[in-house]
């Protein structure tokens, strides 16, 4: 397999992007084969039957019958030549081997959410076995994305209200970006993930570890992970400066006020309900573009996130 990619093309890591490459590369040099060509005539014969003087004959040829048949029929079979390999290529990429693991995808504005047969989850990291086939079950709860894995050679829009399927296999462990390839706002660049395909066995104790903070962790640096794992990063700063949404330097134990008026104290149920019911409140200045992060973190992991908070400044404190 190739690891290291080429000029044109990212590194071909899943079992369909050798197709989708000789398809590519044909296609290529096809084109500057004909470009050489049709270029390569136009200039002898501008050189060659360019004006000489004032006395020159007009052709009394006007038209050939045999070029004409040449340079049609050649072009249809180059053309259906390639309708029958894309076709062909196309197919495989649509049809999702039946034995194939299901994981559902969502998208949302800027995170990717991963859930796992079993119950697990994942947030921008979607962790795969390596030489299984693996169909993602892709949704957004808001706008279009679009699930992007160049070394995979796989792209699908991602939409809201409806369903679209995905599938790919990566025979080698390893690791390859997952990007969102349709304009999706603010964050759209943001919205980078990983795909970590590992052996079977790594795959299955993945799957059955639990969440909680390993042994001799404190919350507080659990909930720092959270942070960055869950993907809070992208649109909250812990340094003051202003993002996407607010700072939680010095949030928590300050008054908090809202668009269109109202204010409270920002304590744990203020903090709680911002995750899982976001649009319930919102912060002057900011738009409501938060996700909500129900059936994403649980109960433990809430905790950790607002110890975190707290540990970033309490006004209550100083
Ligand atoms: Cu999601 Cu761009």
């Amino acid at each position: 397999m190739d690891t290291t990619g080429t000029l044109l093309m990212p590194p071909a890591s899943s079992t369909i992007a050798g197709d989708v490459d000789a398809l590519f590369y044909l296609i290529l040099y096809i084109s500057i084969f004909f470009f050489v060509l049709v270029v390569g005539a136009a200039l002898i014969f501008t050189l060659k039957y360019r004006r000489k003087g004032e006395a020159a004959v007009e052709s009394q040829v006007d038209h050939s019958l045999k070029l004409e048949i040449v340079w049609t029929v050649v072009p249809v079979i180059i053309v259906v030549i390639l309708f029958v390999l894309g076709f062909t290529v196309f197919m495989k990429m649509n049809i999702v081997p039946k034995d194939a693991i299901e994981i559902k995808v969502t998208a949302q504005r800027w995170l990717w959410t991963f859930d796992y047969p079993g119950g697990s989850n994942s947030v921008n990291e979607l962790v795969v076995p390596a030489g299984k086939p693996i169909k993602l079950l892709m949704s957004s709860t808001d706008v279009i994305h679009s699930f992007f894995v160049p070394d995979f050679r796989v792209k699908m829009d991602v939409l809201p209200n409806r369903y679209s399927t995905a599938w790919f296999t990566a025979p080698d462990p390893g690791e390859h970006n997952l990007m969102c390839a349709e304009y999706c706002g603010k964050g759209h660049s943001e919205m980078l993930a990983r795909v970590k395909v590992v052996s079977d066995r790594e795959y299955t104790e993945w799957l059955q570890k639990g969440s909680g903070p390993p042994e001799g962790m404190s919350l507080e640096k659990y909930g720092e992970g959270l942070f960055t794992s869950r993907r809070c990063v992208t649109c909250h700063s812990v340094d003051g400066s202003v993002n996407v949404g607010p700072s939680f330097l010095e949030l928590f134990g300050h008054q908090v006020y809202f668009k269109g008026g109202g204010q409270t104290v920002a304590d744990e149920n203020y903090i709680r309900e911002s995750m899982l019911d976001p649009e319930a409140k919102i912060v002057d200045g900011f738009d409501p573009v938060m996700p909500t992060y129900q059936g994403i973190l649980n109960d433990r992991e809430i905790d950790a996130l607002i110890v975190y908070i707290k540990s970033l400044g309490n006004q209550r404190e100083h």
